[in-house]
């Protein structure tokens, strides 16, 4: 039987990080190894793919931009139409891994499987991880039951549904959850089990789309806080070209007076669409009637970061709340 064509598309990250020596984990810089060297490390994926490496980026992943997003969406869609393709892994950084994954999940037109791995310690040292990970992803995606599953994330021997999952600590080799329903499957040495699928819509069921689009919208992201000072942010990101804001609202949404009353005044005028996510990590933010009626939107259960994602696209199609707040619901 042929083997199937995965296509290795390379971003950077702490899979592709060198330290001075083996015992350091957390004193290097990211992105600095190419493909070519890391797959030097991981024994045996020529028996299960037939491998083809592009190097788009080698970043620390707190610099991802949406350029970069808009060009790796841009040739994952063209990969994907290719014959010659049947799985695409995208090596990334953890810290931004999540927003990489579900911007991909939602612009991605493909069936075919995309998994997005990395490592949480550098390729150097004692016990790295990135080998492993990269291996497993490959694995993921020859795999004919990754198909329809949506952007993933492979990463610790588990899978990951890109809309619901986050990085939830700084340094530890299991550092991914989907706080609100778990991983969807496991990688067992080379065997792949799923679980459940996510239940929002991506790729071949997304209405976003990549094509022809330049630029993103600008979304930012205000963080609520005791003695909130965040009313001097929104006016610098309204000022800068904001066109919306997600607000990391304490707990189930509430956000301190001093920065609440100026969003609503700004939504009154018009000139911010808002989105409550919360900084807590789990669980949903549901609205009030006077928040529905002074046009707050809920980002339903996704994090600020994947919130933005979402609405940057959101605004691609619409500046209506009630529009918006539907893309919330099904994406
Ligand atoms: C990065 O995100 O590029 C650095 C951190 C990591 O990959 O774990």
């Amino acid at each position: 039987m042929s083997k199937p064509n995965i296509i290795i598309l390379a971003t950077g990250g702490t899979v592709a990080a060198k330290a001075s020596d083996e015992s350091t984990s957390t004193d290097y810089k990211a992105g600095v190894l190419s493909i070519t060297s890391l797959l030097k490390a991981v024994p045996g994926l020529d028996d299960i793919a037939k491998l083809s490496t592009e190097q788009i980026a080698n970043i620390d992943s707190s610099n991802m931009s949406d350029e970069l997003w808009l060009k790796l969406a841009k040739r994952v869609n063209s990969l994907a139409k290719s014959p010659k393709v049947d799985g695409i892994v995208i090596t990334h950084g953890t810290d931004t891994m999540e927003e990489t994954a579900y911007f991909l999940n939602l612009v991605s037109h493909t069936n075919k499987a995309i998994v997005l791995t990395g490592a949480m310690r550098p390729a150097s040292a004692i016990s790295a991880d990135g080998a492993k990970n990269l291996y497993n992803a490959v694995y993921l995606a020859a795999d004919k039951q990754a198909r329809n599953k949506g952007v993933m994330i492979a990463i610790n021997d588990k899978i990951y549904a890109a809309r619901d999952v986050s990085k939830t600590h700084t340094l530890n080799i299991d550092a991914f959850k989907a706080q609100n329903s778990g991983e969807i499957g496991y990688i067992i040495d080379g065997k792949v089990f799923f679980s459940h699928n996510s239940t929002k819509l991506h790729t071949v069921n997304s209405v976003f789309c990549v094509r022809g689009l330049k630029k993103l919208p600008k979304v930012d992201i205000v963080y609520s806080y005791a003695n909130d000072g965040s009313k001097v942010a929104i006016d610098a990101f309204l000022k800068a070209g904001a066109k919306g804001i997600v607000v990391a609202a304490s707990g189930a949404g509430s956000i301190h007076e001093n920065s609440k009353k100026h969003l609503i005044k700004l939504l009154k005028a018009k000139k911010l669409v808002v989105v409550k996510s919360s900084r807590v990590g789990a669980g949903l933010v549901p609205l009030g009637k006077e928040d529905e009626e002074q046009g707050f939107i809920s980002a339903n259960d996704l994090n600020p970061q994947k919130a933005r994602v979402l609405l940057m696209l959101a605004l691609t199609k619409t500046k209506e709340g009630k529009e918006i707040s539907k893309y919330f619901e099904l994406y």
